[in-house]
């Protein structure tokens, strides 16, 4: 069965194909950050036109990568959120267009699912049951995974995502946006005692984070600052800052995945989302695995940001489950706001 996934879920335009038989045939994305960088974030409207420029160029990109026509698809999967209301209805109205074209099924697939499932695209793929840390510009959630649909959740964030920390503490930094790899790069040359920042929550016992403070404490380091502004700010100063927010963030990120796999007894980590990119949060995990005796992994950097492959990987994965999950119903509604407990049921 060869699926078309559709992820139109925010600054991301991503289609692929994938066959439950061979695996994935071909993947194509455009990002639009360098369109979003004038205005410091995402601008959800010009999101939203710039997906609907780019799928059908991206869907003969998949199609020609594969050497597939679109009526050898079997069924179109896309990103039915959660996610920007005008960009997720691009992504879901051109599904649905192609099915009703082609006259096959569609299918709506959460995004957070996407990212979880992400890393069981890589060769070697992790066998159930898995903790997943999912760590993104929107979401940081610890999950327990015993298969496709099974999801519990341990704990997440009760303020900024782990992405969005790294993103506002860059802005303060003057770096550009999306900030997280440029903070991450800057950090590398800095100083790791020079500012020892707080790790909040460390200590809560349970599987929660809060990052929102350790942004303030960000901002405060800046506003305290002999210089008083970001621009006067030296190269490596700047660096001993970034090094302190990075060490902080990931500190806390890697004890509450050691944490989370000693409650549940389990022995395999899987990291997904954006900052699941990031170097210094898998050099950290990875020395803990050694240490602690878990294996962890990563989707491919390609697949740990927004994407269309794991889409069309998710979408597959539930109708090898159920058949009936796709239907010829191209009334389709989008879900900005959706829990990903609510699709525990299959
Ligand atoms: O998963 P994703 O592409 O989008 C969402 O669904 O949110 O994640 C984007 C987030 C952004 O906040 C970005 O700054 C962060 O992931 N990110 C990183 C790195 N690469 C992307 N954060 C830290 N280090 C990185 N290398
Ligand atoms: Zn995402």
């Amino acid at each position: 069965m060869i699926v078309l996934g559709v992820e139109s879920s925010c600054d991301e335009t991503g289609l692929a194909l994938y066959d439950t038989e061979r695996g994935l045939l071909s993947h194509a994305l455009h990002s639009q950050v360098a369109m979003h960088e004038a205005y410091g974030g995402v601008v959800p409207e010009l999101a939203s036109r710039d997906h609907i420029r780019r799928a059908l160029p991206l869907l003969e990109q998949v199609l020609d990568g594969a050497g597939k026509r679109l009526d050898e698809v079997d069924a179109i999967a896309y990103t039915q959120g959660p996610g920007l209301a005008g960009a997720l209805l691009v992504g879901s109205s051109v599904a649905c267009a192609l099915g009703l074209a082609i006259d096959k099924p569609v299918l709506g697939v959460h995004h957070l699912e996407g990212h979880l499932l992400s890393p069981l695209l890589a060769p070697h793929p992790p066998a159930f049951p898995f903790i997943a840390l999912l760590v993104s510009g929107g979401h940081t959630q610890l999950m327990r995974v015993d298969g496709v649909g099974q999801y519990e959740l341990l704990g997440e964030t009760l303020d900024d995502a782990a992405g969005e920390a790294f993103d506002k503490s860059a802005k303060l930094l003057g770096l550009g946006y999306p900030g997280g790899p440029a903070i991450s790069r800057l950090a590398e040359s800095g100083d790791p005692l020079a500012y020892k920042l707080p790790r909040p929550m460390l200590h809560s016992k349970d599987f929660n984070f809060s990052f929102s403070g350790l942004k303030t404490a960000v901002l405060t380091v800046v506003k305290n600052h002999p210089e008083k502004i970001v621009a006067n700010i030296s190269e490596q100063d700047k660096a001993n800052i970034a090094r302190g927010f990075v060490d902080a963030i990931v500190d806390v990120l890697t004890a509450k995945c050691v944490a989370a796999l000693k409650h549940t007894g389990l022995k395999r980590l899987v990291i997904a989302g954006g900052v699941g990119a990031n170097t210094q949060l898998r050099a950290a995990l990875d020395a803990a695995a050694v240490h602690k005796k878990f294996q962890v992994f990563y989707p491919a950097l390609e697949f740990c940001t927004d994407n269309g492959a794991m889409i069309a990987f998710a979408g597959a994965m539930r109708l090898q489950i159920n058949p009936l999950a796709a239907k010829k119903d191209y009334s389709f509604n989008v879900r900005p706001r959706w829990s990903l407990d609510e699709i525990r049921e299959i």
